[in-house]
């Protein structure tokens, strides 16, 4: 997504913040758009207070002095606005490109609502061209990996699962200290199914689906930003 849209969906966003807020704030490059269009607001009287979703995006709030808490201060919140990598027309969603998966699940489901921010390259039907982070933790690697591996084929998925590796070429650790697989099935046809059977592998942290969280997305295009609503599935 060029820089443009991603500013599109971010100042669109905040149309969805009042004065006030308890926020879970995302984490990627759409939602660090947002971010600076938020501290901008918050620069001039915007009272609200934020969530981070992972230690990228809590040391870019802090440097633009948006207010910060924690969930153990702030259990509940209002509103969640986070990227997604993609989007199916139920509002199903594949996050965890940038890693943060596990924080932006647990963030999300503390908040009443969850609005996603993207460009339209992101809608799809179904999911699964972009790799689906699994976050796993590191003992048993091989094994979780094997199970994960099972659990897809009884559900008719097949794939390559890659452990993700960061710039040094050792496995990339989540902000919690796990690591991520990108499992590559492709199409992914019934993403609560999966969602299920991967929560079931004891060696599996969280995954990249989130069903059931986001009930509006704001689609920014050359054309401007319009807002997607949740789809009833056929
Ligand atoms: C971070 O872990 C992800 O879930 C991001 O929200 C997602 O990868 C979208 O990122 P971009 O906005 O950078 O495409």
């Amino acid at each position: 997504m060029s820089k443009n849209l991603k500013q599109i969906a971010g100042i669109a966003a905040l149309d969805f913040v009042d004065d006030g807020m308890k926020l879970g704030i995302g984490t990627g490059s759409t939602a660090e758009a947002f971010i600076e269009v938020l501290a901008e607001k918050v620069a001039t009287g915007l009272s609200i207070i934020g969530v981070p979703t992972s230690e990228r995006t809590r040391i870019m709030c802090e440097k633009l002095s948006i207010p910060l808490t924690t969930l153990d201060e702030t259990p509940h919140l209002d509103l969640t606005i986070d990227g997604a990598d993609e989007i199916n027309p139920q509002l199903a969603l594949i996050k965890g490109g940038g890693g943060a998966l596990l924080r932006e699940k647990i963030v999300a489901a503390a908040s009443d609502d969850m609005l996603v921010i993207a460009d339209d390259s992101k809608l799809v039907d179904p999911l699964g061209a972009y790799p689906l982070p699994i976050e796993v933790n590191p003992f048993g690697l091989l094994a979780t990996r094997q199970l994960i591996d099972r659990c897809a084929g009884n559900l008719d998925l097949s794939g390559t699962l890659k452990l993700r590796m960061d710039a040094a070429e050792q496995p990339y650790l989540t902000d919690g200290g796990h690591y991520i697989v990108d499992a590559s099935f492709g199409r992914i046809v019934d993403p609560e199914a999966l969602a299920v059977a991967l929560n079931a592998i004891p060696g599996v942290v969280e995954h990249g689906l989130f069903t059931g969280l986001a009930s509006r997305a704001i689609i920014s295009s050359e054309s401007g930003a319009r807002i997607v609503e949740a789809a009833v599935r056929p």
